[in-house]
């Protein structure tokens, strides 16, 4: 009797509701390309995390029109505008429950190329260590540049919307290419071949590989988990589930490597806390919050001990001095900065860093007889410079808008900082590194965003992105500042210089 009540009252909201009801859809039209739980398949996740930045009718006409030459097709004949629009404000419900995402989850996910065959040595004649990645996020692909005569040895496809920068392993033979769904590739440059490709995460924000390229550490939103990978294989080494001290939740806002201390160090987004994770053979002997143990293959077993310090204040983004003993560290608030003394655990200065500083993207350089740091602001047209002997601000550079990157090299005089956000983020900056002010502002394209650099090995030419569909990564003479080449790329974003990467030059950020 209840049962009947119950389906009749169903019956009776089906029939009174009759337009929309976009689980249903969902299941009926998406489900088998975006996954059962939204968390993608042959299609992306669709899911507020990664939604929030497809911005009013954006989702609507994804979902209506489709996207030309790829297999996301056009609803707009099947669904009515309404079924369409309760479908969008469906996608951008956060998930009621998230499925477990451990060791077993993710193993279970990892495909390893049945092609792949390693090679010893490389199958192209070109500096090895002057090869140059661009991912490009118009089709989700990466070219490999030989970074000498800026010919394409190979372009290969990558996981959806690459998120954070690659990394390389020690030697540069390896790249491991990170997706905001979670998934971390692993790419032979030598070879030019896929290795395979594991999801670590459901909704990831940044990797880190150690310095011993044994590790990698995937910092992830969704779970509320750190996953640490096998290099060698991709196995999965441990999953830690992140909770501050008091069992609050967290997600990781980043991971980094700190290489003189052999550990990664990741600030969380929803608690006050900065965590290291040592994963060399001698971790330091104080202030642990207890061990956890690897759960892959016996070969692997060993712990990763973990040590926590409270922290003044949440820490969205970071960047270390070149001891790493230090953690400059970006407010939350957006007003304000301050420094985290690792060795001892506790916040050492303050900085004064207004306007949301990007310290992901920050760099350093020798200024006089002290090193500077340098960073772009997200909320103002400024770069702060900062003395990090006395955590001083030197100077606030003025630009024509907020700033995203920021880059240079040992053998540059310049500094080049894109302005990313506004009515002119169709201009690159060049400061001089001795005088502060800025040189130069290029524009080489009328009201294209032109953003991010990246220099080659010896530092001669400059590599800037057109950041469009239809757009270009322009070689500069970094010297002269003059355009040398203009190669077609499908909305270039990152560059990686292997060189500039594996030696951690000071121009770059890691
Ligand atoms: C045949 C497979 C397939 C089906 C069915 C499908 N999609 Fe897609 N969808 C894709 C693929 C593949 C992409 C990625 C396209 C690209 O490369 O930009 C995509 C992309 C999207 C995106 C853009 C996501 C982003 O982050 O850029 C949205 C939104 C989307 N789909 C919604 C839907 C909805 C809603 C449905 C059901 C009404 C649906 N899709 C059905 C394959 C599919």
């Amino acid at each position: 009797m209840i049962r009947l009540i119950v389906s009749l009252s169903a019956l009776l909201i089906a029939v009174s509701t009759p337009l929309a009801d976009p689980a249903q859809d969902y299941a009926d039209n998406c489900q088998e390309c975006h996954g059962s739980g939204r968390l993608g398949s042959i299609g992306p996740a669709l899911i507020p995390q990664t939604l929030g930045r497809m911005r009013g009718p954006n989702l609507i006409s994804v979902i209506r029109d489709g996207r030309e030459a790829t297999q996301m097709p056009a609803f707009g004949d099947l669904l009515s505008d309404k079924q369409i629009d309760a479908l969008s404000a469906y996608l951008k419900q956060p998930l009621d429950d998230v499925p477990p995402w451990g060791t077993e989850e993710i193993m279970a996910s990892r495909e390893l190329n049945p092609e792949y065959r390693p090679a010893d040595e490389p199958v192209w004649s070109s500096d090895p260590f002057n090869i140059t990645l661009v991912v490009e996020t118009g089709d989700h692909h990466v070219s490999v540049l030989d970074g000498d005569t800026f010919e394409t040895l190979d372009r290969f496809p990558t996981p959806f919307a690459v998120h954070g920068g690659p990394k390389f392993s020690p030697n540069g033979r390896y790249v491991f290419i990170m997706s905001r769904d979670g998934w971390v590739q692993k790419y032979d440059l030598y070879s030019l071949q896929e290795v395979g490709r594991i999801r670590a995460g459901l909704n990831s924000r940044n990797i880190a590989m150690s310095h011993d390229g044994n590790w990698v550490a995937v910092a992830n939103y969704l779970p509320n988990t750190l996953t640490i990978l096998s290099t060698e294989d991709l196995s999965v080494a441990a999953v830690q589930e992140i909770k501050g001290k008091d069992g609050t939740p967290s997600r990781i806002s980043a991971v980094y490597q700190a290489p003189p201390r052999e550990s990664f160090v990741l600030a969380l987004k929803d608690v006050p806390e900065i965590w290291e994770v040592f994963y060399g053979p001698n971790p330091p002997h104080y202030g642990f919050a207890h061990d956890w143990r690897i759960e892959g293959p016996a070969r692997h077993t060993k712990p990763f001990p973990v040590r926590k310090i409270t922290t003044p204040d949440y820490l969205d983004d970071f960047f270390f001095d070149q001891s790493y003993e230090y953690v400059m560290g970006a407010s939350r608030s957006g007003d304000g900065g301050q420094v985290i003394d690792l060795v001892i655990g506790h916040k050492i200065a303050d900085l004064d860093l207004p306007g949301m500083p990007h310290l992901g993207s920050g760099i350093t350089w020798k200024y006089g007889d002290t090193t500077v740091m340098a960073t772009p602001h997200l909320k103002d047209g400024t770069v702060s410079v900062i003395d990090m002997k006395t955590w001083k601000t030197v100077k606030q550079i003025e630009t024509l808008g907020p700033g995203f990157f920021m880059r240079s090299h040992e053998n540059s005089p310049y500094v080049w900082v894109d302005v990313f956000f506004g009515p002119n983020k169709d201009v690159m900056h060049v400061i001089d590194k001795g005088s502060l002010e800025i040189v130069k502002t290029l524009r080489p394209e009328e009201g294209a965003t032109v953003a991010h650099v990246e220099f080659t090995r010896d530092g001669s030419h400059a590599l800037v992105s057109i950041w469009e569909d239809d757009g270009a990564v322009i070689v500069y003479d970094a010297d002269t500042l003059k355009e040398v080449r203009r190669l077609p790329m499908r909305k270039p974003s990152g560059k990686y210089n292997v060189w500039n990467k594996i030696t951690f030059s000071e121009g770059t950020s890691h």
